[in-house]
């Protein structure tokens, strides 16, 4: 229901009609009068007893009724007009506003700084914007950091400095964690349109936003989060070669993807890859014969392929002789093409590492890989090395296992985000199982 629109901006030199208490007020009167006006008119009626009663309690009802329609119509505006009046106050007690006295000697607000709100619902989002206008509180609204969440009672999420405004969000709904549940059944996604949900409000798909960074250090919930996209890449019908230098968790996975996908040592892992830009190679060759303006690999009938390179900083460290160096360097040079050309024909790569130092992959490739994740606690240079410009001011303490700092390009946020991987519970989860419904065992 909405009869009018509020305007969604607190402004001290503005007369603001409508208020949250006028609200109650207005409801509370409206509410009374009908009473009194029902009742009187059925108690004036000549009517048998029984029939007056009846209407009594026809009108006790149609009471009832109103006053659910008023509180909803009020409370979906309550949540406007409270979030105005926050910032009138905000306003007010910081003065941020500037007065003059008339010539009769009256001091009335003449200018006073803008804050714009947005709500939305159903995300529970709350935007300010701080308008930065030149004025003389120009300065000062760029760091309310502290002032409104006190107001609002909520932690700042996110804020970003524009030229013309600075944006606080708050989030009263907080995002929750995804929990893996066991299936008796494959899935199966057939549109790539279909986002990877990856739990507390974070949608993930690798067409817009190609490729995986992985971070964090030992413990931190690599492998838990890795074996869960994993699934997820095979709902999608994608083919996963996977790469572990440290021939560890996924190592063991050869047995039932097959040691024609699932490398451990430098010479099979060089040729995993080789085989990976073949098929890059191919499609590209099939994809320009095949010539459609705009199309991707999807419409050109491929599904998705992914490499998934587990520990690259330890695949590096391996090469000792001259021999293994060369395979070193031919394989960072074809996950190089794999960043650089793997969008268009599908082909995507998954790097995970405990460190991501600029010698591991330098931060141009780094800056390539769209989905980029810190597990576990990390030093703020642990962070910078994952999110280059990205890192947030502000960070949270991880205390909880396989939580971390997660940033998305073209997702709109401007810094990594405190975000907690998808919950596993060992328990409840078998991996193996639910991995055996997407891959018939080989051998
Ligand atoms: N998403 C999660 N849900 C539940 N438990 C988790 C999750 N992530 C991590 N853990 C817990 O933390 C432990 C370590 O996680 P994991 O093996 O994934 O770490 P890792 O980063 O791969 O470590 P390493 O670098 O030593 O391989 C797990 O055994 C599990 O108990
Ligand atoms: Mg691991």
């Amino acid at each position: 229901m909405k009869l009018f629109k509020i305007r969604t901006v607190a402004d001290l030199t503005k007369n603001y009609i409508i208020t949250s208490s006028k609200l109650k007020v207005a409801h509370f009167s409206i509410i009374a009068l009908t009473i009194c006006t029902t009742f009187a008119i059925i108690a004036n009626i000549r009517a048998p007893v029984f029939l007056q009663i009846l209407l009594f309690l026809l009108g006790g009802f149609l009471i009832y009724k109103i006053n659910f329609k008023l509180k909803s119509f009020r409370y979906n505006l309550d949540f406007y007009l409270i979030l105005r009046e926050s910032l009138l106050y905000v306003l007010h007690t910081n003065r941020l506003y500037t007065t003059s006295k008339d010539s009769s000697g009256y001091e009335k607000i003449i200018r006073s700084a803008i804050l714009e709100y947005e709500l939305d619902r159903q995300k529970g989002h709350v935007l300010i914007k701080a308008l930065i206008t030149g004025d003389e509180f120009s300065k000062k609204v760029q760091s309310l950091d502290s002032v409104l969440s006190g107001a609002l009672g909520l932690e700042l999420e996110e804020k970003i400095i524009r030229p013309s405004f600075t944006e606080y969000h708050f989030y009263y709904i907080k995002p929750e964690r995804l929990v893996l549940q066991s299936h008796n059944q494959r899935q199966e996604i057939d549109s790539l349109d279909i986002d990877i949900d990856l739990g507390y409000g974070v949608n993930y798909n690798p067409i817009k936003c190609p490729n995986i960074l992985v971070s964090g250090g030992t413990g931190s919930g690599k492998s838990f989060f890795i074996s869960f996209l994993m699934l997820e890449f095979l709902k999608r019908q994608s083919t996963v070669y996977i790469a572990d230098p440290k021939n560890s968790d996924l190592g063991s996975l050869s047995y039932y993807f097959g040691e024609e996908y699932v490398a451990t040592t430098p010479n099979n892992i060089s040729r995993i890859v080789r085989q990976v830009l073949e098929q890059l190679h191919e499609r590209y060759q099939y994809m320009r014969e095949n010539f459609q303006y705009g199309a991707n690999f999807s419409e050109h009938g491929f599904k998705p392929i992914w490499l998934i390179f587990d520990e690259m900083g330890a695949f590096q460290a391996s090469g000792t002789d001259k021999k293994s160096k060369e395979v070193i360097v031919e394989v960072m040079d074809g996950i190089k093409q794999i960043i650089l050309l793997g969008r268009q024909a599908g082909v995507f790569i998954l790097i995970s590492a405990q460190q991501m130092r600029a010698e591991t992959l330098n931060t141009d490739l780094r800056d390539n890989l769209g989905l980029r994740i810190a597990l576990g606690a990390n030093s703020s240079e642990g962070y910078r090395m994952v999110f280059g410009s990205a890192t947030p001011d502000k960070l949270k303490p991880i205390e909880v296992k396989g939580a971390g700092y997660l940033y998305m390009q073209g997702s709109g946020k401007e810094t990594a985000q405190y975000w907690e991987s998808p919950y596993l519970d060992t328990t409840q989860f078998d991996f193996i199982k639910e991995l055996q419904l997407y891959i018939t065992k080989l051998k």
